[in-house]
């Protein structure tokens, strides 16, 4: 068959995928909406995700495992090189950055998670620190969201590989 597309490899499992956009729209849910019971209830399943994506991460498919693409600091330096010299480097799964980017979504949910259920245990009643803990931790989150998914669009439109549809379908375009 031919395309002008190319072919697609399948690349984001549906784990990912369905983890990926429910923890996305918890996390905005939890960063804009009220601080009720389903804020609560909500923020213990987004971490809940996020745990099913990491066991995921060693039994799931392989582009989802850490194995490839947990970066080292050798692919980290290529792939900054890449980017300074205008030719960014193709991954067939996440690339050096954008692998630290999620690493570090990841334990800022856990994280949140945790200082909310720390806040609200008698032990703590009447302290003040968990609060600005979990308040802290929401704007260090709000501020990788914002760098996300403006790097999510940006290289997009710079490698002409859409990483937002494939977040979507699934598929990428297969490379040489
Ligand atoms: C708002 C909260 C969001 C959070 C917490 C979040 C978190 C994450 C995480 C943890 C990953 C790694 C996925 C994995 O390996 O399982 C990821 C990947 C990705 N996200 Fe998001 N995301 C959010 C919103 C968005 C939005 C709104 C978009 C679209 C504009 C987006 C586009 C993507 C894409 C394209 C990837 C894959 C990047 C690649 O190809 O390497 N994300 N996101
Ligand atoms: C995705 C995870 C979560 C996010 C993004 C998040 C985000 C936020 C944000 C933005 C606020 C408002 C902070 C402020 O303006 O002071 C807040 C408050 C609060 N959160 Fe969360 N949260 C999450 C998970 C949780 C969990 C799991 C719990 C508890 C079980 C929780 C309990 C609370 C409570 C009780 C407040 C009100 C705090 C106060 O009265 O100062 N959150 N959270």
């Amino acid at each position: 068959m031919h395309s002008s597309h190319g072919a697609r490899v399948a690349t984001w499992d549906i784990w990912v995928r369905l983890t990926h956009w429910t923890v996305a729209g918890i996390v905005l849910w939890n960063l804009f909406g009220p601080t009720d019971q389903i804020h609560r209830v909500l923020g213990y399943c987004a971490a809940g995700l996020v745990a099913s994506r990491l066991v995921w991460g060693v039994i799931g498919t392989r582009p989802a495992r850490f194995s490839s693409w947990w970066p080292t600091r050798a692919q980290l330096v290529a792939y900054l090189r890449s980017l300074a010299a205008g030719q960014a480097l193709h991954h067939a799964s996440h690339n050096p950055l954008g692998a630290l980017m999620a690493a570090a979504l990841w334990f800022l949910i856990a994280a949140l998670a945790l200082s909310g259920f720390v806040m609200r245990l008698d032990a703590f009643w009447g302290e003040e620190w968990p609060q600005t803990v979990h308040y802290w931790l929401s704007v260090a989150l709000q501020g990788c969201v914002v760098v996300h998914i403006v790097a999510a669009v940006a290289m997009s439109v710079w490698t002409r590989e859409n990483l937002i549809a494939a977040m979507i379908t699934g598929r990428k375009r297969r490379r040489a």
